[in-house]
């Protein structure tokens, strides 16, 4: 049985992958949550990796994984998705992500390993709410045609794109974090490892 601060951590994750589920439901977005190669709560409250196998994660789909009691995102991002990322560089705080807290092997604005697969912590960098995912292009609340597509966190208002880049104007001021994680094989998205030690 996990420990009280465990539980507690997992209740309030819960309750925001709920939400997201929830609000994502009325743009027609599932936001799954992927537990089942999970270590056991002991062992993931000690820090313990956890592994997901991205194989059937479609363009364009996102998948909550929890690590460390944390939801970490991981999206696939599409073609198009991927070559609107530089067109955004002038309304961002950090773009290159110069001030933003990721692994050194975590370079360019994709922010990534593999291009199309976004991992990051989905806790927002202000003060810890859990960002909604919001990829419809032009989404009237959030901008109109000047929303590419991305995360927006309902507790303030802060906006990241799809690489979790914050934009400029809000109370966020960093880039979402990119946890270490590494791959095994093609299919299998090892978070908690780094890709160097792999
Ligand atoms: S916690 Fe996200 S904007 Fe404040």
């Amino acid at each position: 049985m996990s420990s009280d601060g465990v539980n507690s951590g997992r209740r309030k994750f819960l309750t925001a992958a709920t939400s997201v589920v929830g609000v994502a439901g009325v743009v027609g977005v599932a936001v799954p949550f992927l537990g089942s190669w999970n270590p056991s709560a002991k062992a993931k409250a000690a820090g313990a990796p956890v592994k997901a196998d991205v194989s059937k994660l479609e363009p364009g789909q996102m998948v909550v994984v929890e690590w460390r009691g944390q939801p970490v995102y991981v999206m696939h991002r599409t073609e198009a998705q991927l070559e609107d990322l530089p067109k955004l560089d002038g309304s961002l705080k950090d773009p290159e992500s110069a001030i933003s807290e990721q692994p050194d092997y975590i370079t360019g604005i994709a922010r990534s390993l593999r291009p199309e697969l976004l991992v990051v912590v989905g806790l927002c960098t202000h003060l810890g709410c859990a960002p909604k995912f919001r990829p419809e292009v032009g989404a009237a609340d959030l901008g109109g045609d000047a929303w590419l597509g991305g995360f927006f966190c309902p507790c303030h208002g802060s906006k990241f794109d799809l690489s979790g880049r914050v934009y400029s104007g809000v109370p966020a001021s960093t880039n979402l974090v990119v946890p270490p994680y590494s791959f095994e094989g093609d299919n299998v998205l090892v978070i908690g490892v780094d890709a160097e030690a792999a």
